[in-house]
């Protein structure tokens, strides 16, 4: 059975509570686009491309909610709308990506009928892109997977970071549906291990080869040869290069530059940023309680001072290749990044 994240379905939004994975496959349907901002917020739905879509359906949603009759009363209680839904999560560039592109819809068509009809066509095409642009992803990073590597990979990155298949994991997925003999080693990932509970639970529906390790093996896995390549996914790629990508993608790349890894980041054109320098980005910060306590279980002292940043940002120096939908950037980023958005 494939996993399909998040989706349309008779005007309301359905999708994997994420929160639940791996003991309970659950799916949650909302027809307010306050649930949506709140099922982001929450973690339900995770993952750069599929908050960008999810964010997208909600701000459909909300033009099916309105009782607007004139498009500039549909057109305000939209823009609210994107506020409550942008406001969200402050990383991931997608998010703002999908809202952008929904309002754009919105603000050309010329009554509220129109509005209404072709935001939420516009939110189900894009929904149904993720998994095409994905798919292609996939079929260049596959390329330049070698038959019997072990790819390292950290985070989610897969059908349940996007509508489906993934990027990270759509490498993966196309190297193996090409025929190839692959392993894949997970970290668990922190904060609140994304990669035990959602990477591992994918592959291993999946029926793909996967070894699970704590963060901090990361080195010792690399060192003993058991790492052939690495592929992450991204938050935010800026026209430089730097990628922000889930906690501990640094050091994991720094620690395959000390091993001559290739690094490898997988990402659609969606997650490019190509406005914003590093200090514009906001890394978002999380709950202490992720640091202090397993479960139920308190593993601190009380009272203790905590830092615990959901994200990183990792140079463009460590960085082997970026795989878009478009093909592979290589270095130097600034003028490889340039060119995949310039028009033959
Ligand atoms: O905090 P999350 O779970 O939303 O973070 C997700 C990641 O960092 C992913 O690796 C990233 O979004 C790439 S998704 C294809």
């Amino acid at each position: 059975m494939e996993l399909k994240t998040v989706e349309w379905k008779d005007n309301s939004v359905i999708m994997i509570d994420q929160t639940k994975l791996p003991n309970t496959l659950e799916y949650v349907t909302y027809t307010d686009y306050n649930q949506v901002a709140e099922a982001i917020r929450t973690l339900v739905v995770r993952g750069a491309p599929a908050i960008g879509v999810s964010g997208a359906f909600g701000l459909a949603l909300s033009s099916l909610q309105s009782g607007a009759t004139k498009k500039d009363e549909l057109i305000s209680y939209m823009e609210n709308a994107k506020k409550i839904l942008f406001e969200t999560r402050p990383t991931a560039v997608n998010l703002v990506w999908g809202l952008n592109k929904i309002m754009d819809i919105a603000n050309k068509a010329n009554t509220v009928n129109e509005i209404r009809n072709n935001v939420v066509e516009s939110a189900k095409k894009m929904a149904e892109d993720d998994i095409q642009i994905n798919m292609s992803i996939g079929k260049h990073g596959s390329e330049l997977i070698s038959d019997n590597d072990t790819i390292m990979t950290h985070c989610n990155a897969g059908a349940l970071a996007t509508v489906g298949y993934g990027t990270a994991l759509g490498v993966i997925r196309a190297t193996k549906d090409s025929g190839k003999n692959i392993k894949v080693i997970a970290t668990e990932t922190r904060p609140i291990q994304q990669g035990s509970r959602l990477t591992a639970f994918e592959l291993k529906h999946d029926g793909i080869d996967v070894s699970l390790i704590p963060d901090t093996a990361v080195g010792y896995t690399m060192a003993n040869g058991l790492v052939d390549k690495i592929i992450v996914g991204a938050d935010r790629i800026l026209r430089t290069g730097h990628v922000y990508n889930k906690i501990g993608t640094y050091q994991v790349a720094t620690m395959a530059k000390q091993h001559n890894i290739p690094f490898y980041v997988a990402a659609p054109l969606s997650t490019f940023d190509m406005k914003s320098n590093p200090e514009d980005v906001i890394i978002e910060q999380r709950d202490a309680s992720e640091v202090t306590g397993i479960g139920d279980k308190k593993t601190a002292p009380d009272g203790i001072n905590v830092i615990n940043p959901a994200f990183d940002m990792t140079p463009p120096e460590l960085i082997s290749g970026i795989i878009t939908e478009n093909g592979i950037v290589k270095p130097p980023f600034q003028k490889s990044i340039k060119e995949l958005f310039t028009p033959n």
